[in-house]
């Protein structure tokens, strides 16, 4: 039987992710060290841990809401006023399967056949194909090192057109960890407005900023209704194993949301669900522990590759940098696999976040500081020997 005829056409043509194949290449060698992957190298904090078990030790073995325990969205309400002043009822909550089923809900929500979604390259690996799969058409956006990686009004301007639905934000961004202040935001929010598209605002790394105090951009009033806001404790809790985020939004876009979720997912995992009311409540001293970690890393890593002629731009929040290795006169994948066969170490080609990577690779500090000196002393022995 000819498997190819009787697959969606969709799915078919969807490229598999660019660090996916870098990795499959880098597990086959021995005594590599990576520096690719984006998650956190911290355990999940013991109380987060403790709660969840003290859960299943209880017996709440159960489906919760389709919505999520309504204890959890109240916590998370309260989080996001606490934190970022925004404003949510549980209502406007429904708690997923990870910030990676909230964009897909969303997409499928908004989009319908045709429709284009813009989004900002380089780009976290999973939009092009949730837009795709949605039936939607990407129109890119390409953001420069020079503009520190933010969108800026012009650039919003120039890729609306009548069939545009919606934009998908993420700051602070992975892969370039760029970011956009309030004064950032307050230029584009009439554009938006103006246009009456919708705004998918990426926001799992918002625990994770520097320089500047996180601002969404459901902070804005005036739009407040257009944001569908998708975040998760994968990234600032330690949680990538336990599959929980959440999104908050208009209560109608909320409601049709949850139509997918009740019939795909039926709800997030419950033990995950009662651990993360934990890490709502009682975290913040912990994820503070953890930013000043990644903080540190971060100076160190933008000065190595700055020392060693690789141009670096300093990222305002998540826990990558993109160094530029132009200067090498290497692409990206070339960069990668050559450093990888000369020094065993593993990094990420710009382009598996898109063309708009060429010239940089993608660097993980999610790793200890004792890994990043050993790697970045390798990377400078590959760059030397290529720059001579
Ligand atoms: C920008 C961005 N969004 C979403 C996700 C998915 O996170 P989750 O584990 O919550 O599904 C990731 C994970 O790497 C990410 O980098």
């Amino acid at each position: 039987m000819d498997f190819t005829k009787v697959v969606n056409k969709t799915v078919k043509e969807i490229k598999p992710s660019g660090i996916r194949k870098f990795f499959d290449l880098a597990n086959q060698m021995e005594g590599v060290i990576s520096l690719g992957v984006g998650e956190p190298d911290f355990a999940t904090p013991w109380s987060i841990r403790e709660a969840a078990m003290y859960s299943i030790e209880k017996g709440k073995t159960f489906y919760t809401a389709n919505r999520g325990l309504l204890e959890l969205r109240e916590e998370i309400c309260h989080y996001q006023k606490r934190r970022f002043n925004l404003d949510y009822k549980p209502e406007q909550c429904i708690v997923t399967v990870g910030g990676s089923e909230a964009i897909d809900l969303a997409l499928r929500t908004l989009v319908e056949p045709g429709d284009e979604v813009i989004l900002l390259q380089p780009s976290y690996v999973a939009y092009t194909p949730g837009v795709e799969l949605a039936g939607g058409v990407v129109k890119n956006i390409i953001l420069t090192e020079e503009n520190e990686f933010k969108l800026t009004p012009e650039l919003l301007e120039a890729a609306i057109t009548d069939k545009t639905k919606a934009i998908l934000l993420n700051y602070p961004s992975n892969p370039t960890g760029g970011f956009m202040t309030r004064e950032d935001y307050a230029k584009i929010v009439p554009i938006i407005k103006e246009h009456e598209i919708m705004v998918i605002t990426d926001e799992i790394y918002a625990e994770l900023s520097y320089e500047h105090q996180f601002c969404s951009i459901a902070a804005f009033d005036e739009i407040k209704d257009q944001v569908i806001l998708v975040s998760g404790f994968s990234k600032a809790y330690a949680m990538t194993g336990w599959r929980l985020g959440y999104v908050l939004g208009n209560e109608y876009i909320i409601k049709l949301m949850n139509k997918i979720h009740q019939y795909v997912i039926m709800c997030a995992p419950t033990a995950a669900q009662y651990g993360a009311i934990e890490a709502m409540r009682n975290c913040d001293h912990e994820i503070e522990k953890m930013r000043q970690a990644y903080l540190l890393r971060r100076n160190f890593l933008v000065k190595t590759f700055n020392e060693m002629g690789l141009k670096t731009f300093t990222p305002q929040g998540a826990f990558y940098v993109f160094p530029n290795i132009t200067s090498t006169g290497l692409t990206s994948e070339q960069f990668c696999e050559e450093l990888l066969k000369d020094q065993l170490v593993a990094c990420v080609p710009g382009t598996a976040f898109g063309e708009a990577g060429e010239g940089f690779i993608r660097v993980s500090y999610a790793y200890s500081i004792e890994q990043l000196k050993e790697a970045t002393k390798k990377i400078k022995i590959f760059v030397e020997k290529r720059t001579k």
